[in-house]
């Protein structure tokens, strides 16, 4: 796919590779999950969104508008990358959501599954606190991970083994800001 004319400018001159998601195919496909997610979930139960941080923040915000049924949302930050590309296998939980997750159908929100460590070290402390049920949507799945704790009911696209960037994604905590996802 070729790069936008203002590529240079949103990415400060950076060489990106390609576009691999462009900013329609990302809105086809969010909507498609929030159609379906809204499908699942039966009428008048709590369904509390829990976006983690920082990467989904532009995906959830968009999949919480796609979701045509009553939301909570909250968020909780687990942090595993440092500054480099390559996972380091550890992950740290910054912050914990303030909603309660006991008896209420709780939806994960992710933006990538890559090596799968940060999903198999959330999902066992999520479950210990008693949802009614604990599904997984992720936007991106690279699908190199090892069996996970919890495989994604809900998966935008199988994304290619390239270092991601764009539409929450980061390098060094740039680019999250680019309304595509590109290949670094
Ligand atoms: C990234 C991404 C996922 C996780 C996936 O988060 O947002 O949460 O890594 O990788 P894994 O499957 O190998 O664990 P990161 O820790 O970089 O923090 P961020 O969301 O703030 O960018």
């Amino acid at each position: 796919m070729s790069l936008p004319a203002d590529v240079h400018e949103r990415t400060g001159g950076q060489l990106v590779q390609r576009i691999i998601y462009s900013q329609e195919d990302i809105a086809t496909r969010v909507a498609e999950m929030g159609r379906e997610i809204t499908d699942y979930y039966p009428k008048g139960e709590d369904l509390l969104v829990l976006g983690l941080l920082k990467g989904s923040f532009i995906f959830l915000a968009d999949l919480a508008r796609e979701i045509a049924r009553p939301i909570h949302v909250d968020f909780l930050v687990a942090s595993s990358y440092g500054s480099g590309t390559v996972s380091t296998g550890q992950v740290n939980l910054v912050y914990d959501p303030e909603a309660s997750l006991t008896d209420r159908h709780v939806l994960l929100v992710e933006d990538i599954i890559d090596s799968g460590n940060t999903i198999n070290r959330l999902v066992p402390m999520l479950e210990e606190r008693g949802p009614k049920s604990l599904e997984l949507c992720t936007l991106l799945h690279k699908r190199i991970a090892p069996p996970l704790a919890r495989e994604a009911r809900w998966v935008g696209f199988d994304a290619p083994p390239a270092f991601l960037i764009g539409y929450g994604l980061d390098h060094s905590e740039n680019y999250r800001n680019l309304p595509f996802i590109a290949s670094l």
